[in-house]
């Protein structure tokens, strides 16, 4: 509010005597005086030099007090000067159309002297509260605007803060989980590449001896026929000495004869034996095939179920776990065999481990162990594969994280943990299909291994594979 900061007081009247008497009350009270005779005059001076308070006399020629005070009060510079009329009317209306016009004030004529410096003094006073609460209420709203603007900036940091808290976290896990997957790959790569030179080595090694020792077991048959042939024709055509019949006794030449050649026809199964895993340990790593190749999926199931044919036989605290295998017409498979076969491999497993771990439990209803093997293609571009036991089952919780990197749940020392994650790596990544599991706690677990026939055929699969699902959106 702008207040004049002189201690100016206009007087507005026409009557020369009136405004002596004011002018002279006023001044003996300290004030400075300015005197108007009209309405026109007085909004010129205001606008000229504006004082602190008017008195403004009702009663004017040309434009009369109340029409003035109206234009006093309509300019915003002048609007917050006190008006205080001066009227010799004593009507009530008058008063009423005073006040109402915004005017503080109205004194009446004659004056009293102490009563005009009364009022006077009064508005004055009044004025100054007026100003010092609008300044504070000033300094309060400006206080607000302050804190507001403050406010909204620290909401905006917090914002800003959050949101950089948030990109870190997912930067981090981001990273953490690429550090796994790498390291997955890095174990699985070394692993299956020293266990693939490994075997591939051993089976290159037994094969040959193996080979001709098979190879030699039918000459062995020949010779020995002969051999017991001659003998026989040795009896018939020759008595015995006594020494030789003795030695025919020893020997027992009757049974030996008979015997021989089921030893020799046994050793010959034995050695077709060995010659069918060491084709299945080469069929299995396959590691001099770095490269997708036609392959017959059914071959690589058979491979992996001759490796661990150990664990599916009868043992003194199980039964034999019976392998059902429902292999439909599949064509050959553009795939990774040997990573295909470790993902069986890796699946078998886990399927006999769950037998195991319901069997070992006394308590539980004997079951009759039982892994089922089911192969189909799905449509033109993929085939499905299901391998499924009756095991202990998964719950959901695991379900949920199986194929994390080295989560297990089984002992230190039996679990790696990496079996399902590298799975997943090999069938996803590598062949873009999908490795998908349903299970229920106590009856058992199916997994679902989807991968294309021709793995070429997919354009939008990238060097490193992507999943079917990815592949579909
Ligand atoms: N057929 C299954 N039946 C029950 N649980 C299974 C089966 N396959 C996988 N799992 C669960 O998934 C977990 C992770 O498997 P895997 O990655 O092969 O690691 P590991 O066999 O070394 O524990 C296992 O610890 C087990 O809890
Ligand atoms: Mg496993």
């Amino acid at each position: 509010m702008y207040i004049s900061n002189t201690n100016l007081i206009l007087i507005v009247d026409d009557t020369p005597t009136n405004l002596e008497v004011l002018s002279e009350a006023l001044t003996d009270a300290g004030f400075d005086i300015a005197v108007a005779t009209s309405g026109e005059s007085a909004l010129k001076q205001v606008e000229y030099e504006p004082p602190r308070l008017i008195l403004l006399d009702v009663m004017l020629p040309g434009i009369d007090g109340f029409a003035t005070c109206h234009q006093l009060k309509t300019n915003p510079l002048t609007k917050n000067i006190p008006v205080i009329f001066m009227t010799a009317l004593n009507d009530t209306l008058d008063k009423v159309q005073g006040l109402s016009l915004d005017a503080v004030d109205y004194i009446t004529k004659p004056f009293q002297k102490a009563e005009v410096l009364a009022r006077i003094h009064i508005h004055l006073k009044l004025q100054n509260i007026t100003v010092a609460m609008e300044e504070q209420n000033k300094l309060l709203k400006q206080e607000i605007q302050e804190r507001t603007v403050a406010q909204a900036a620290l909401q905006q940091l917090s914002q800003e803060l959050e949101q950089r808290v948030l990109q870190r976290t997912q930067k981090l896990s981001q990273a953490l989980h690429e550090l796994q997957q790498a390291q997955v790959s890095l174990v699985e790569a070394e692993k299956l590449a020293m266990l693939g030179h490994l075997v591939a080595g051993v089976a290159h090694e037994i094969n040959n001896p193996v080979n001709f020792i098979h190879g030699n077991l039918e000459h062995v048959n020949h010779y020995t026929q002969d051999l017991l042939e001659l003998i026989k024709l040795y009896q018939t055509e020759c008595s015995p000495t006594l020494k030789i019949a003795q030695k025919l006794q020893e020997i027992d030449l009757e049974f030996l004869s008979e015997d021989l050649p089921k030893t020799l026809s046994s050793m010959k199964i034995g050695t077709k034996r060995i010659q069918e895993i060491v084709r299945s340990l080469r069929n299995f790593s396959r590691c001099d095939e770095a490269e997708v190749k036609q392959v017959d999926i059914h071959e690589g199931l058979e491979s992996t179920l001759m490796i661990i044919d150990h664990r599916l036989k009868a043992k003194p605290n199980y039964p034999a776990i019976r392998v059902i295998k429902e292999y439909g017409d599949l064509p050959q498979v553009e795939c990774f065999a040997g990573k295909m076969n470790q993902v069986f491999m890796n699946v078998i497993n886990n399927a006999i481990d769950a037998l195991e771990e319901v069997m070992d439990k006394r308590n539980s209803l004997p079951i009759l162990p039982t892994i089922r093997i089911q192969t189909e293609v799905l449509d033109a571009e993929y085939i499905r594969i299901y391998i499924s036991d009756n095991g202990s089952g998964i719950t959901e919780e695991v379900q949920k994280r199986m194929f994390e990197p080295f989560f297990t749940t089984k002992p230190a020392g039996k679990g790696t943990g990496l079996g399902m994650s590298i799975s997943h790596q090999i069938v996803t990544q590598k062949h873009g299909g999908s490795l998908s599991c349903i299970s229920s706690l106590g009856k058992g677990t199916e997994f679902i291994i989807e991968i294309p026939i021709q793995r070429s055929k997919l354009h939008q699969l990238p060097m490193n594979g992507m999943t079917k699902s990815q592949a579909a959106s």
